[in-house]
């Protein structure tokens, strides 16, 4: 605007009444000015390097108060043989510089179009990145096989607390307080009464509180014990399971957990009930499978016995049914109970219980 009045004294501005000779005089500081318009947008245009920039520099000249069009203005007040000379030249300059504009954008949009294809170059011949997925926790795994197994015998699933009263833990089991039996389980004592459970076994007596017989359920869930090394871990986890109904014997309980077996470790696995004693249950007897490191012939991780032991089972000792007001004459059945970890560890060969619980994923995703 200022370079535009400089060029544009009022004598020339407001010159509708001159008469002929004095046209062509005032004509040259137009036509000038319009010369010097279109060197000045050009010469501003070839440094523009921006789109935002050539537009202001449009805007500068050919916007409503642009340059331009303000000279353009002027032209009405001008004599007819001036206005159109001048108009002419003027048109003539718009067009022009429009076509510069044009061309300038291109060549911008051009160059900042090869300027990003550089900079964004894909190369197609990387390796792509593999999205990570996780899996199930080995522990999770494992129970989710054993419900499998047991609901298809028709064992439902059902849980009890990991706090839980003395009673349930030890009393109702048959484990009354002072009595040696309670040694077998270092115990986490909450006070007197409460205790951190020490294995599933109180689901039993719990279930059987609530449901009369028929009752067929399997009660996985964590238990506490006041004991830490590489085969044993202060939290870990067992699936209960407890059967009872009219007429149940000992072969049933063989034959339940022989279908266990075969279906856990595969159908060729030689397994033994080995004598054993638990105070809720009587007769009681615990499961080995053959080692199948050294396939029954002795070794370290078998202690040379050629067997691992792999659960704890039993008929369920008439003292406990009297806990839960069964009637013994009428009803019998059998319990059992196994560490999941111990299960997962012989299962997939794994030699620390802690690797459970280290979140380790070089040893997660082995699974
Ligand atoms: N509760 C026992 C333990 O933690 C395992 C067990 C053994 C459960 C024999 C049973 C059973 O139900 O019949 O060592």
């Amino acid at each position: 605007m200022a370079v535009l009045q400089s060029f544009f004294p009022s004598s020339i501005v407001h010159c509708s009444l001159c008469v002929a000779p004095g046209i062509l005089q005032r004509n040259r500081p137009l036509k000038e000015e319009l010369e010097k318009i279109r060197e000045e947008c050009e010469a501003t245009l070839s440094l523009a390097k921006t789109e935002p920039e050539v537009s202001e520099i449009r805007v500068r000249v050919m916007g409503r108060k642009g340059s331009l069009t303000q000279l353009l203005k002027q032209l009405g007040a001008l004599p007819e043989v001036e206005r159109k000379e001048i108009g002419r030249k003027a048109n003539e300059v718009k067009e022009s510089l429009e076509a510069r504009i044009e061309e300038v954008l291109l060549q911008i949009q051009e160059r900042e179009r090869k300027e990003s294809l550089a900079k964004e170059r894909i190369d197609v011949t990387l390796p792509g990145r593999r999205v990570a997925t996780g899996t199930r926790h080995p522990l999770t795994q494992t129970l989710d096989e054993i419900i499998h197994i047991f609901s298809r015998l028709g064992f439902e699933v059902v849980e009890g607390p990991d706090v839980e009263l003395d009673y349930y833990n030890f009393e109702a089991l048959n484990i009354p307080k002072g009595h040696p039996a309670r040694e077998m389980q270092a115990t986490f004592f909450i006070s007197e009464d409460v205790v951190l459970r020490t294995h599933t076994s109180p689901v039993q007596v719990r279930t059987m509180e609530k449901k009369k017989p028929p009752v067929r359920v399997i009660c996985p869930g964590a238990v506490y014990r006041c004991d830490s090394d590489p085969t044993h871990s202060p939290m870990f986890h067992q699936v209960e399971g407890l059967l009872v109904d009219r007429g149940v014997t000992f072969s049933d309980l063989k034959g339940v957990l022989t279908v266990f077996v075969h279906q856990m470790f595969g159908k060729e696995t030689k397994l033994r009930f080995r004598p054993s004693f638990f105070p809720f249950t009587e007769p009681s007897a615990e499961i080995d499978i053959e080692c199948f490191i050294c396939g029954g012939k002795g070794c370290g991780v078998c202690s040379g016995t050629g067997w691992l032991e792999i659960l704890g089972s039993g008929m369920v000792d008439p003292a406990v049914y009297r806990f839960v007001n069964y009637d013994p004459e009428e009803v019998t059945g059998f319990a059992f109970g196994m560490g999941i970890e111990r299960i997962a560890m012989l299962k997939y060969g794994i030699n620390d219980i802690r690797l459970f619980f280290t979140n380790d994923l070089r040893f997660l995703k082995q699974f």
